[in-house]
């Protein structure tokens, strides 16, 4: 079987009826993020199956317009916590009750545009679904309008035990109402997942949102965890181009106006979140009020946002890393104290993260550390197999195996080599 094949036949192994799943058992709903990486996979050879992969997200979004984390159309043991534990009321299909990185309009618009006229209908379809969603995250994570959006759960973050979220993390008390039975360590080495002192504290949110009846605004009020993420805030940033680019064709001037005024916001205050003295972009303590002093990937995404000011400089942070033999992009800064090469998302290596960082780069000029960061993904795909993430050090495949996101990432970087 050829290398696309492969890639292929994993999207169609953990394909459940129009949503994929990110892998068997490990992750059997379908996940926000992980949708919108795969439909842009899907787009790669099936068209009317990336469409469906967003329309079947979309099942899952409220009326308020928030497209949760996880939408759990059939049921499943293998995975903690079930619809049981986030009890969001009245809801078919069930769904959990936060947000996941916004990825969904910058998928909707690449799938657009390989499809040409022929997908205007679906685009058309879904737009008023993406301008909600984006609203959502105006009134629901910045009711005061400062251009940066709240994050309540480092689970919304995507990358769950980051180490730029131990000291926030502190504050969120360790007792839970719910009784705690992890599944994913039974799929995968314990080793290579968030410690029980982690979840302890990602469950007593869960609990505490559930009790406060997911109700946006006392959930901002109540979290004891409260920081503006540079990764979900570049990516929205993202987004919102995107979206723009989308209501050129299916939107209104109003629509426009609101949008093209939101980037501006957001292009400045996401400026804020650079830091001199670690020469990077951090993520801000919103009840502590500092900047978070640990250089992750997710400091590489304003170049995926298209801030170009300090490109210069994390391109060679890149440059230097690679050089020393570390696999490019590992999660979490190799020389801090916190970097741990194989637990999640303290260090390894995401084929996502880095699709998204080789964009960035070469949108503002960097084409050659952009050429760097792609072929290592490959390379370490092409070596270790489709795995969830990887050792940036050893190089090995860990997490769970046949990973979704891996394959559309490696048929989209596979597309751009052969170009
Ligand atoms: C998990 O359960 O590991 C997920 O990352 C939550 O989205």
């Amino acid at each position: 079987m050829s290398r696309i094949e492969a890639a292929r036949a994993i999207l169609a192994a953990n394909d459940r009826g129009g949503y994929t799943v990110p892998t068997d058992r490990l992750y059997p709903f379908q996940w926000n993020w992980d949708s919108a990486f795969v439909a842009m996979g899907w787009a790669t050879f099936d068209l009317d199956r990336a469409w469906r992969e967003v329309e079947r997200l979309l099942e899952g979004q409220w009326d308020d317009g928030l497209i949760p984390q996880i939408v759990f159309h059939a049921p499943s043991e293998d995975y903690f916590p079930g619809p049981e534990v986030w009890g969001v009321p009245r809801r078919t299909p069930p769904t959990s009750g936060i947000p996941q990185p916004p990825v969904l309009a910058t998928a909707a618009r690449f799938v657009l545009e390989r499809h040409g006229e022929a997908g205007a209908e679906r685009a058309r379809a879904i737009y008023p679904r993406l301008v909600l969603n984006h609203l959502w995250w105006q009134r629901a994570r910045d009711p005061d309008g400062t251009g940066l959006v709240a994050t309540l759960h480092p689970w919304e973050t995507g990358m769950d035990n980051s180490p730029a979220w131990d000291d926030a993390l502190e504050r969120v008390p360790t007792e839970t109402r719910t009784e705690i039975r992890r599944r994913d360590t039974g799929h995968v080495d314990a080793a290579f997942r968030p410690r029980g002192i982690e979840y302890q504290r990602f469950i007593h949110l869960v609990d505490l949102f559930r009790e406060a009846g997911w109700d946006a605004t006392r959930m901002l009020q109540l979290s004891p965890f409260k920081v503006a993420d540079v990764g979900t805030n570049a990516i929205l940033l993202r987004a919102e181009r995107d979206l723009l680019a989308l209501a050129e064709r299916f939107g209104t001037s109003q629509e426009r106006e609101a949008i093209a005024k939101r980037i501006s916001r957001k292009e400045t205050v996401i400026a804020g979140l650079w830091d001199e003295p670690l020469g990077h972009y951090l993520t801000r303590d919103l009840i502590g009020g500092s900047l978070i002093p640990v250089r992750t990937s997710a400091g590489f995404l304003p170049l995926f946002a298209g801030l170009q000011d300090h490109a210069a400089e994390l391109a060679e942070r890149l440059d230097a890393w690679q050089r020393r033999g570390v696999s490019l992009v590992p999660s979490t800064d190799p020389d801090a104290e916190s970097f741990e090469p194989q637990r999640y998302w303290r260090g390894p290596v995401w084929a996502v993260v880095n699709w998204m960082i080789a964009c960035g780069l070469r949108e503002t000029g960097h084409a050659v550390t952009a050429d760097t960061v792609a072929s290592e993904t490959r390379r370490l795909i092409g070596d270790a197999g489709f795995s969830e993430y990887f050792n940036p050090i050893d190089r090995a495949g860990i997490g769970g195996e046949t990973f979704s996101w891996t394959a559309a990432i490696d048929l989209l970087l596979g597309e751009e080599k052969r170009r």
